[in-house]
């Protein structure tokens, strides 16, 4: 920390608190919990949209409102038409998190009340946009794969419906389990990047999509969202469990970080990598990927032993995702598919603060400088 003008400089304002929030608390000492549940405590026991219920109104649901969540939540998956025409027309080729963040501005034209405000339409903007992330994120792959787009199913749960909208294969129990704790690990996660560029567009006083597509943005960085994507590109890297340890040592000695590892908040290993380690063991053993599960472990051992730091999500999620059998490119959206309900959330709050944030800086530039007419500068 240096004071310089006066001020306080907080390099990549760690531990800085920009928000007071009763949405999550992210526990350094190593656990997370949602509206005061400890997440141990959820997993397993609820399902996604009792989690969508939560986090937007501060309460688990009871089955009435439970039952008009999951209502909800699939009628809103259908995109305007326009959206669709959009998703034929971009290019095969590019980042479906680029994708994502045009179509989630885009969709911003097609509100139905573009000048309500109140919380009340804000909470319903919220569900429609947790309901059609999924669905752009399944449309465009269905594209890019000269596939036929499909329609949610009424009888499916939330997660089944992602599923089966993506792949176009219905889902197992195991698979549909699988989707439905990766959607509530990923959920949210307190003031993260994605979270906070939320939340200071929002502080404007400006529209939901603007907000979540600032949120969407941070995801193309391989220090956040992107990171799963690398964790795969790593796995595939590696021939063998054999090979793990000359490659990890390989990686630290060049000076390269280990994507999918380290946390700036969690000191003693992330909670949601255990859950998301758990499910992917059950996932590889099923599908024949026990070398891959296999190179995991051994990654997880050797950055351990050298660096003392642990798996993040985006460590078995990568995981978790491949052996459902996502291609890596789609890793980060499926990650905002889920953490829409965080974003949302957070935007929601902050209108209700209503403070501008707007932070200052040091000035570490020169003073006085002597003007030069342009004919006479080198
Ligand atoms: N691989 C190797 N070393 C790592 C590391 C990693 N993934 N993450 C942290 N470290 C080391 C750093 O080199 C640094 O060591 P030093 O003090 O000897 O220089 C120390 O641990 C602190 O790391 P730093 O990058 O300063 O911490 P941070 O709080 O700024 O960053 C992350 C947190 C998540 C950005 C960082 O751990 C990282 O880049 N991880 C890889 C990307 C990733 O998995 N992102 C997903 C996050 S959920």
């Amino acid at each position: 920390m240096t004071i310089n003008n006066e001020r306080v400089y907080v390099r990549g304002l760690k531990d800085v608190a920009a928000a007071q929030t009763r949405i999550s608390f992210v526990d350094p000492l190593g656990a997370l919990y949602y509206s005061g549940y400890d997440i141990d405590r959820l997993v397993g026991r609820v399902c996604y949209e009792e989690v969508v219920h939560l986090l937007l109104n501060n309460k688990l649901p009871n089955q009435r409102e439970l039952d008009d969540t999951k209502t909800l939540l699939t009628s809103e998956m259908k995109i305007p038409k326009q959206i669709v025409k959009s998703l034929k027309r971009a290019p095969a080729n590019a980042h479906p998190v680029e994708i994502l963040r045009t179509e989630m501005s885009h969709l911003g034209e097609y509100d139905p009340h573009p000048n309500d405000d109140s919380e009340s339409t804000n909470k319903k903007r919220a569900l429609s946009l947790i309901a059609k992330v999924p669905t752009i994120v399944a449309n465009y792959h269905r594209i890019r794969e000269k596939q036929e787009i499909l329609r949610p199913k009424k009888e499916y749960g939330f997660a089944e419906n992602f599923l089966y909208l993506f792949r176009g294969k219905v889902a197992d129990k195991e698979e549909i389990e699988s989707m439905d704790r990766f959607m509530i690990l990923h959920a949210d996660h307190g003031l993260n990047a994605s979270t906070f560029a939320g939340r200071v567009t929002a502080s404007t006083l400006s529209d939901m999509y603007s907000a979540v597509t600032s949120a969407i943005g941070t995801l193309r960085g391989r220090l956040h969202g992107g990171a799963s994507e690398r964790v795969m590109n790593m796995l595939v890297d590696v021939n063998s469990p054999e090979e793990v340890e000359a490659y990890i040592q390989g990686m630290l000695f060049d000076g390269k970080k280990i994507m999918g590892f380290g946390h700036r908040v969690y000191l003693r290993g992330d909670p949601r990598a255990r859950h998301l380690r758990k499910v992917g063991k059950s996932l590889c053993e099923r599908t024949g990927k026990m070398a891959l599960y296999r190179k995991a472990r051994g990654i997880q051992a050797v950055v351990h032993r050298e660096k003392k730091i642990y798996p993040n999500v985006d460590f078995y999620a990568a995981i978790v995702l491949n052996a459902l059998g996502v291609p890596s490119k789609f890793f980060a959206p499926f990650f905002a598919s889920s953490r829409i309900t965080g974003w949302t959330a957070h935007i929601i709050e902050q209108y209700s603060d209503s403070v501008l944030i707007r932070p200052t800086s040091t000035y570490i530039g020169a003073y006085g400088t002597k003007f030069v007419p342009i004919e006479r500068r080198v």
